[in-house]
């Protein structure tokens, strides 16, 4: 399927404005769960599915680095680069994600 921009529609636009640092967010967005977060003061999204099992990285941790520990069987992922920290071949699916004006749009 041929991946498209798609504007963030307007109740997940207001969350991610509101999103506090390191929180983690699930939103929805043509049938794909996608979770955001900010670090560093940048936007990171990314399938909300882990790699490894499906568990949903929305309930796992992010911490002062950027490190998603997902909340199944603690595996570490770089949200900046989407590199399994634990070297055991799973990596996050990275989406890009930008603002345009006051909207987020969504690239899947
Ligand atoms: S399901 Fe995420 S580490 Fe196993």
């Amino acid at each position: 399927m041929l991946k498209k921009w798609i504007k963030i529609p307007s109740e997940y636009n207001q969350k991610i404005k509101d999103l506090k640092t390191r929180e983690l967010l699930s939103i929805k967005i043509s049938d794909q769960d996608i979770c955001v977060v900010i670090v560093d003061n940048e936007l990171f999204a990314f399938s909300n599915y882990c790699p490894h099992g499906g568990a949903l990285l929305s309930l796992g941790t992010c911490n002062l680095k950027g490190v998603i520990s997902c909340p199944k069987h603690g595996y570490k992922f770089d949200c900046k680069t989407g590199k399994d920290l634990d070297n055991n071949g799973y990596h996050l699916k990275r989406q890009k994600i930008e603002k345009r004006a006051e909207d987020y749009w969504l690239f899947i």
